[in-house]
């Protein structure tokens, strides 16, 4: 990876949900760029938009109807392009969805592929010989579209998958190699997406369901072939194009040449494996020991292939994090998220402790629009989101106690927690280095960083720090209680 994406902290933001510039009740790209000084006084450097792109919303814009276009709701192509001249500025990395796998069943391109005429498109979806075709453990959808056919579903039903060929064919009638020239299609199509947000101003892309571009392929080497030509093409006129993968498996991820691999874990957040105490882990049947384990292999695999790992808060597809923990727990999150090595992400609202909300759905987002709702910029109507006087495309939710303004006035919040860990983090060089090391004894849990560690009292006594030299810490003085931690030299 360049270095220059070495010490990113990004800040995830979901468009709908952040600032409503024009007072319509939805976010917009306007309102994100008239927030990020906030950002940087947060002291994130970069940020990732959630998909902002045309879209009928059933699964949140990750079904793209104009992979070339912002949504209406969002604004403009200029809007965008104004976004990241503002961000660059401020020193800011703007990174998007690259919602690679699959479009909308409304994109245009789709729906040339689904006439029942041979055309330029006919290959860039997966298509079955008939309609009436039936295979197992595939997800064909047929009788929606005149094509003699099924198109196979990627995600969602409104999904169909892009072309890239399978690795292994159980019917050659209509299962195309990875390496068929026909499959190369999609490939293309997708590098042309890639070029223009990148002339328009963005410095890379978070890459949706990265790992699922060839079907059939178990051992993922179809993909990587597929990120090795991407990528062989795209770095030569953007070198520098920063590239984070959904997949979460560094070892396929980082060979495949991607930046960063996200580390997560689709129940809950991966921070949770540590579990809140020895008797009650919130994600059962994770210790910490197989924790310890996975962070130590998957970081050994990011040094492997000069890499990094993406350790996240939470994001829009997660329970917020804030959610069921008590506040010296959500402070160890911070302390470990903030100390592990790679590029940091926090997803938009946790810095202020936001918690999930009840059950509702938007745009496709089922129990997920919990974690999506309008950021709460203060006690204002609307959580100073919206000056709407309409209802909100999204409501705020009210269970939330927490906004920005009274997070800022209180030096004992999470907000002002969190804002120093970054700056602590910028300023010390075995934080951005990628050393790690995880030591668990007598459940006094260390994470060595070279000369600098964080200590966490997993256990049930006092633990003294005399004659550590502390940096941070949750407690008070140098004995660190049950669920306190310090960071030491
Ligand atoms: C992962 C995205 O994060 C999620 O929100 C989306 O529904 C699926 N991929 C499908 O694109
Ligand atoms: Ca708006």
């Amino acid at each position: 990876m360049s270095s220059k994406f070495k010490d990113l902290i990004f800040y995830e933001i979901y468009p709908t949900s952040f600032y409503d510039s024009n007072g319509d009740g939805i976010g917009d790209l306007n309102g994100i760029n008239e927030k990020l000084d906030y950002v940087k006084e947060l002291g994130c450097n970069a940020i990732w938009l959630n998909p902002f792109y045309s879209s009928p919303f059933k699964d949140g814009g990750y079904d793209v109807k104009d992979f070339f276009k912002v949504d209406e709701k969002f604004g403009t192509n200029e809007d965008f392009k104004n976004l990241a001249t503002k961000a660059h500025k401020l020193g800011i990395k703007v990174i998007v969805d690259l919602v690679i796998g699959h479009s909308s069943e409304e994109n245009e391109e789709f729906l040339k592929s689904a006439s029942p005429y041979r055309n330029e498109n006919s290959d860039l979806f997966i298509w079955t010989d008939s309609v009436w075709s039936f295979e197992p453990n595939i997800r064909l959808l047929n009788g929606r579209f005149p094509r003699d056919g099924a198109y196979m579903v990627n995600f969602f039903a409104m999904q169909p998958a892009f072309n890239y060929g399978f690795n292994k064919i159980t019917n050659p009638n209509w299962q195309m190699s990875y390496k068929d020239e026909r499959t190369f299609k999609a490939r293309n199509y997708m590098l042309k997406v890639m070029k223009f947000w990148l002339d328009l101003g963005c410095d890379g892309f978070r890459v949706d369901m990265a790992d699922y571009l060839v079907k059939n392929d178990d051992t993922k080497e179809g993909t990587i072939e597929v990120w090795k030509y991407l990528f062989s093409k795209i770095r030569k006129d953007y070198p520098d194009a920063y590239f984070v993968s959904e997949w979460s498996s560094p070892d396929k991820a980082l060979l495949a040449g991607f930046d960063a691999d996200f580390v997560l874990d689709h129940n809950n957040n991966f921070i949770n494996l540590l579990g809140r105490n020895q008797e009650k882990m919130i994600v059962k049947g994770n210790s910490r020991e197989q924790f310890i384990k996975d962070l130590l292999w998957r970081q050994e695999n990011a040094n492997k292939y000069n890499g990094v790992l993406a350790p996240i808060s939470g994001n829009h597809d997660s329970r917020r994090v804030a959610t069921s923990l008590n506040e010296k727990e959500l402070q160890l999150v911070y302390m470990i998220l903030l100390s592990l090595p790679g590029n940091p992400f926090i997803y938009y609202g946790d810095e202020i402790g936001m918690v999930q909300s009840e059950l509702i759905s938007k745009d496709g987002g089922y129990q997920r629009t919990g974690a999506r709702t309008p950021m709460q910029w203060d006690d204002s109507p609307n959580a100073g989101f919206s000056s709407t006087k309409n209802e909100l495309y999204l409501p705020v939710f009210k269970g939330n106690k927490n906004n920005l303004k009274d997070e800022m006035n209180d030096p004992s919040s999470i907000y002002h927690f969190i804002k120093k860990l970054i700056r602590i983090r910028k300023e010390n060089d075995d934080l951005r280095s990628s050393y790690l090391d995880v030591k668990d004894e007598n459940d006094i849990l260390t994470i060595i960083r070279g000369q600098t560690k964080l200590i966490i009292n997993f256990s049930k006594k006092d633990l003294s720090l005399e004659g550590k030299e502390i940096i941070f810490t949750n407690s008070k003085g140098n004995i660190l209680k049950p669920f306190e931690a310090a960071l030491v030299k």
